[in-house]
């Protein structure tokens, strides 16, 4: 991790490459995870969870960090939000990276509060050329600050606003392009928000440029029947899966990691639902090289 404050994020270094599966690294399997080494490629660690002078989480971060990869993951980064960046929440994100070393640090496109109000949810953006212009000149400032790229993931949503000039994945890449970030592509909630908005969730995924994309998401969700909940507390469904099949098509050797925030099962179930993800990875990889040598 590059410790310098000041560095233009058209020099920004791109993130170290991540091979393989990883998991969300959850205190409920610590334990596990470190009697068990390399069933996991790497973890990802929420930001926040770890932004603390001590204490036993950050142990446990800074003792499994010596066997695998980490990248950090935050909630709180608010890149689309009115009010100003939030320096002290952007100096201790740095602090931590010093320490971890994580290979990227990711936040999400959405705003998570306004005029100081932390609404604590992962709201969306209008999408507008207004918009698009505020988001990327906050990006550059924050990739200054951190001194590297950064990963912005697109979040699932429940409502669209009537200003919207560009669809969710143009906005999407625009923000990438012109702030030279990277991309954080999560199929579940590419999925749960072509449900509620009635997209089409492969032409989603079919614009979005390949060598922005360095890491992928997969999570489960709850069915309301007339709408989907972006929940995290269930296996990934049959539907997500298939999706998947089609993005490791469309991004092979991406790294994929599944996030589950509750009702957090069984370390060993994690793990077959990971061995899943490869399992379909291979199999793309397989007939991606069975059509070109056809
Ligand atoms: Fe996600």
């Amino acid at each position: 991790m590059p410790d310098t404050l000041a560095r233009s994020s058209d020099t920004a270094p791109k993130p170290a490459d991540l091979p393989g599966f990883g998991l969300g690294l959850r205190h409920q399997h610590y334990q596990q995870i470190a009697e068990a080494p390399g069933r996991v490629d790497w973890f990802e660690a929420l930001s926040e969870n770890y932004m603390v002078p001590g204490g036993r989480p950050l142990w446990w971060l800074d003792t499994l960090r010596r066997d695998y990869p980490m990248v950090l993951h935050g909630v709180s980064l608010g890149i689309g939000a009115v009010d100003p960046l939030d320096m002290d929440y952007l100096a201790a994100l740095k602090t931590l990276a010093v320490r971890v070393e994580p290979r990227w640090i990711s936040d999400h496109l959405c705003f998570t509060g306004h005029a100081g109000v932390n609404l604590h949810d992962l709201l969306p953006l209008p999408y507008t050329e207004e918009a698009l212009a505020h988001v990327v000149d906050r990006v550059r400032s924050v990739q200054d600050v951190l001194g590297c790229r950064i990963l912005l993931e697109n979040v699932s949503s429940y409502v669209q606003y009537a200003e919207s000039q560009l669809s969710e994945w143009n906005f999407l890449v625009e923000v990438a392009e012109r702030a030279d970030c990277d991309i954080l592509l999560d199929v579940n909630n590419i999925y749960v928000s072509a449900f509620n908005h009635e997209f089409d969730a492969r032409a989603y995924l079919a614009a979005i440029p390949p060598a922005r994309v360095r890491q992928i998401h997969l999570a489960g969700h709850t069915h309301k029947g007339s709408h989907i909940i972006d929940t995290h507390d269930h296996p990934i469904v049959p539907d997500v899966w298939s999706l998947y099949g089609e993005a490791v098509r469309l991004f092979p050797g991406v790294p994929t990691m599944i996030e589950r925030d509750a009702d957090i099962p069984p370390y060993a179930e994690l793990l077959a639902e990971l061995d899943q993800a490869r399992g379909i990875a291979q199999r793309a990889a397989r007939e991606t090289a069975q059509e070109a040598a056809a």
